[in-house]
C-alpha cells in the first residue's frame, strides 16, 4: 500500500542491515572500553538505532533526545528546538549521536556544540544517510552508511508529515504526494 507512493527504492532493507553490521563491528573496535552513550535523535533514528546496536559487541548505554527542525515540511527550517534532553550528565562521557540523516547539518552542528560545552569526553556522529548537497553549515559525520543525492527520501525512520517512517527501506517519494 505505501509502496505506491514511492518513485524508487534508493537503499534496500538488506543493504541497510549489511551497512549496520559493518558499522557495528567498527564501533565495537573504536569504543571498546569506553562505555559510550549512544544518543538517538528522535524520532527518525529509531529503526537505524535498533538495527545498529544489535551489531555492537561491547558495553554501550542508550539515551534519546527530541529535537525539531523540519516542522512537517520538506526542507529544514534551521530552527533547533530541544524538546527532550538526555537523562544524564554527559561530562567526561563519550557521546555518539545516532541519526537517520544529515541534511543542512544544523541539527547536528547545534547538538555537537551543546555537548562539547557540557564537557563530553568526545562527541561523534553516526548517520544512516548523508545528503551533502543539502548542507548549509559545516559538519561531517564520523560514520556514514550511505551518501544520497538531493531527493526527498522517506522510510526507515524518515517521514513526510509523520508518515512512511515504517517502510523497511529508504525510497524517493513521488512528487505528486507532496505537491497535491
Ligand atoms: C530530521 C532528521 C535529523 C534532522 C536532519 O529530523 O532526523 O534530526 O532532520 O536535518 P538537518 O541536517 O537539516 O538539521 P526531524 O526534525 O525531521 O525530526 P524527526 O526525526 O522526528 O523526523
Amino acid at each position: 500500500m505505501l509502496e505506491k507512493d514511492i518513485k524508487k527504492v534508493l537503499i534496500s532493507h538488506d543493504e541497510i542491515v549489511a551497512a549496520a553490521k559493518k558499522l557495528g563491528a567498527q564501533l565495537t573496535e573504536d569504543y571498546h572500553g569506553k562505555n559510550p552513550i549512544l544518543v538517538g535523535v528522535l524520532k527518525g533514528s529509531v529503526p537505524f538505532m535498533a538495527e545498529l546496536i544489535k551489531h555492537i559487541d561491547t558495553h554501550i548505554e542508550l539515551d534519546f533526545m527530541i529535537v525539531s527542525s523540519y516542522h512537517g515540511g520538506t526542507s529544514s527550517s534551521g530552527v533547533i528546538n530541544v524538546k527532550k534532553d538526555v537523562d544524564q550528565d554527559v561530562a567526561g562521557r563519550h557521546i555518539l549521536f545516532i541519526e537517520d540523516i544529515i541534511d543542512t547539518g544544523k541539527t547536528l552542528k547545534n547538538l555537537c556544540e551543546m555537548f562539547k560545552d557540557r564537557n563530553a569526553a568526545s562527541v561523534k556522529i553516526a548517520t544512516l544517510l548523508d545528503k551533502p548537497e543539502g548542507r548549509l553549515v559545516e559538519i561531517e559525520a564520523d560514520y556514514t552508511c550511505f551518501t544520497i543525492p538531493n531527493e526527498f527520501v522517506v522510510g526507515y525512520g524518515l517521514d513526510y508529515v509523520e508518515n512512511y517512517r515504517n517502510l523497511p527501506y529508504v525510497g524517493i517519494l513521488k512528487e505528486e504526494v507532496y505537491t497535491k
